[in-house]
């Protein structure tokens, strides 16, 4: 398998995945609402979202194992919706792709081939080909029950790419293999990407691994997109408190409007004054929440002299409630005058650096810059209020 061979040569557009208002809905649940998309040629695009989100519904009306309740599905300027699965030119990786277990590896990768008839040499070079690709050349003769579960997703993967289909698709191919393992295969995953030039549609409810691997990212909510952008794009730029809050850790600060300038706003939160480079359409009065990423802030003693706090234009007072350390960070819990608990996480950059205590007063401070104002006060306190939950919990756990 050369690279990029038997993958159409890229005309901008005409190997796209366009999905257009595509919906299921199964007696009284809407698993998948509406959700429009382009994929491009090429793209490794990635489906996030929490358990139940929609994300497998959408991934299988694709394949053609489940027919839409509407909405249509265009492969390459073909429409798939009522193509049968094995003629949409698609291959398929699950959590749980049961290999076949009474074939050897080599016949597992060879069946797809053999569906589609070709010479039995040219199966063999293709197979061999295949499993070069994954990095396991001589398992040719084993059986499933003699490989780890790393390898059988690696055979899966070259069963799903053996007949070089246009589309690659992915349903938490790692979600059973352990952390170490997991960022292995991410890697491996990215590079055959890269070396097939396949589309990849991608499943998982790993942020973590969805920043790592894809080129965009669609993140789910409730059977809809939210908000579909570069990993950089949803995690600086989070167009919604979902989003600020399921990609990564995000603080949400109720504020009001209290002037809306040229480049950004001043807002304010309880006796604290603050700035936004930002400019959402509000006015001056309006209830908002600004969010701030735990990592983008500063903590110091209150009485840390003046002159370490240059250069940041927001600070906000209050008392640590908790210390979490995580070894390569610590993070604070930090209970605000206004009745928010803020989470401020410092990088451990030296095993000497002091600790800040509990009841110790603090001042964090954020730039302007870096920090997104979502219109309206939501429910992401209470959002807030269980991360900081879980963030005890974990201090309870890990810290004496
Ligand atoms: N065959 C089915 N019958 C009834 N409800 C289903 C069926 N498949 C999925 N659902 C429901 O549709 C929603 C989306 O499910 P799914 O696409 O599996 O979510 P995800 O993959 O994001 O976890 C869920 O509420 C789920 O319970
Ligand atoms: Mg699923």
């Amino acid at each position: 398998m050369s690279s990029g061979s038997g993958i159409p040569a890229a005309v901008a557009g005409h190997g796209d995945l366009q999905i257009r208002n595509l919906r299921k809905t199964y007696s009284n649940v809407i698993a998948v609402d509406d959700v429009s998309l382009t994929v491009h040629q090429g793209e490794f695009l990635t489906l996030l979202g929490p358990s139940g989100s929609g994300k497998t519904t959408t991934l299988m009306m694709i394949a053609g194992f489940v027919p839409p309740s509407g909405g249509t599905i265009v492969l390459g300027g073909r429409s798939l919706t009522v193509l049968p699965p094995h003629k949409r030119d698609i291959g398929m990786v699950f959590q749980h792709y049961a290999l076949f277990p009474h074939l050897t590896v080599a016949q597992n990768i060879a069946f797809p081939l053999e569906m589609r008839s070709l010479r039995k040499s040219e199966v063999e070079r293709r197979v061999q080909a295949a499993l070069d690709l994954v990095r396991l050349p001589d398992f040719g003769a084993r059986y499933p029950r003699e490989l780890s579960g790393g390898q059988q997703q690696r055979i899966a993967l070259a069963r799903a790419i053996v007949f070089e289909p246009s589309l690659l698709l992915m349903d938490e191919p790692l979600g059973a293999l352990d952390k170490k393992l997991r960022e292995h295969m991410q890697l491996e995953i990215k590079t055959i990407h890269h070396d097939l030039g396949v589309t990849v549609i991608y499943v998982t409810h790993d942020q973590e691994e969805a920043l790592v691997m894809s080129d965009r990212i669609a993140v789910f909510n409730h059977g809809k997109i939210e908000q579909l952008g570069s990993p950089s794009d949803l995690y600086d730029r989070p167009a919604t408190p979902f989003v600020a809050d399921f990609l990564g850790e995000s603080n949400f600060i109720p504020a009001t409007v209290t002037a809306v300038e040229m480049h950004g706003l001043r807002l304010r939160y309880d006796r604290a004054d603050l700035v936004a480079n930002v400019a959402p359409a509000v006015a001056v009065g309006d209830n908002v929440t600004v969010t701030v990423r735990p990592e983008k802030t500063l903590i110091l003693p209150v009485e840390a002299p003046g002159s370490e706090r240059i250069g940041r234009e927001n600070w906000i007072c209050g008392t640590i409630a908790d210390v979490v350390y995580l070894g390569e960070s610590r993070k604070y819990l930090v209970h605000l005058s206004g009745g928010v608990t803020l989470i401020a996480r410092q990088q451990a950059t030296s095993i000497d650096m002091p600790m800040l205590q509990p009841e110790q007063e603090v001042v964090v401070g954020w730039h302007a810059n870096d920090c997104v104002v979502l219109p309206g006060q939501s429910e992401a306190g209470a959002e807030v209020t269980s991360a900081g939950a879980e963030a005890r919990e974990m201090t309870t756990r890990g810290v004496a």
